[in-house]
């Protein structure tokens, strides 16, 4: 039986499309049961729509507390049963109830523990690096400070801006969270201090 996905996005969800088209394969062993998200009116929600995949939304803004957020987010995600998480382009760092329930992974559009947090890509610009990247993690309470799963490298071209580095970036990172994710369902994975390993 397939792997039960929930996808949390933000924006565009070109990460969420990537593992939608990946799972019309019954080989990739993953089905996308739900898409959350923090606002309305994204191009992920209309992704998930289009794919006939249920969603929901919950906005900080609508909670007097942040802890309250945490809880009902936790229980959104919990009505779909999830066998894994993914927050692809979530900006948005999940509370405990979330962590304590469910594996979440998280994708980062830099070589973590490189240029953390919602500008990953302006950084790694700005700071001049000729090499940057994207990595796919477990998620913790941090900011992009989880175990890491998997990495790979794009290198910065000189005439980039933070536009084309992070399409270039993406284009990597979709094809990377679509291996890493089918991997992860399909062969289980351990944990041992940071290191995470893929299969039994
Ligand atoms: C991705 O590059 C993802 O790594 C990044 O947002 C983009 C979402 O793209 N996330 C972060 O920067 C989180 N720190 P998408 O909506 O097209 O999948």
């Amino acid at each position: 039986m397939a792997g039960r996905l929930v996808v949390l996005v933000s924006g565009s969800g070109t990460n969420l499309q990537a593992l939608l088209d990946a799972s019309v394969d019954p080989s990739y062993g993953v089905r996308v049961v739900a898409v959350g998200a923090d606002r309305d009116g994204i191009e992920g929600l209309s992704r998930a729509a289009r794919a006939n995949v249920p969603t929901f939304v919950e906005k900080l803004g609508d909670y007097s507390t942040r802890a309250e957020w945490d809880e009902v987010i936790s229980t959104r995600i919990a009505a779909y049963e999830p066998d894994l998480v993914v927050s692809a382009g979530f900006m948005k760092i999940l509370g405990k109830p979330t962590l304590d329930a469910f594996p979440v992974l998280n994708t980062h559009p830099a070589l973590l523990p490189s240029f953390p947090g919602a500008h990953g890509v302006r950084d790694a610009l700005a700071h001049g690096a000729k090499v940057t990247g994207c990595t796919v993690m477990l998620a913790d309470e941090g900011v992009d400070t989880g175990p890491i799963v998997a990495q790979e490298a794009v290198p910065v071209l000189p005439d980039d801006d933070e536009a084309t580095l992070h399409e270039r970036i993406k284009a990597v990172e979709r094809r990377l969270l679509v291996d890493v994710v089918g991997r992860m369902v399909r062969e289980g994975w351990t944990v041992s201090g940071r290191t995470v390993r893929i299969g039994k």
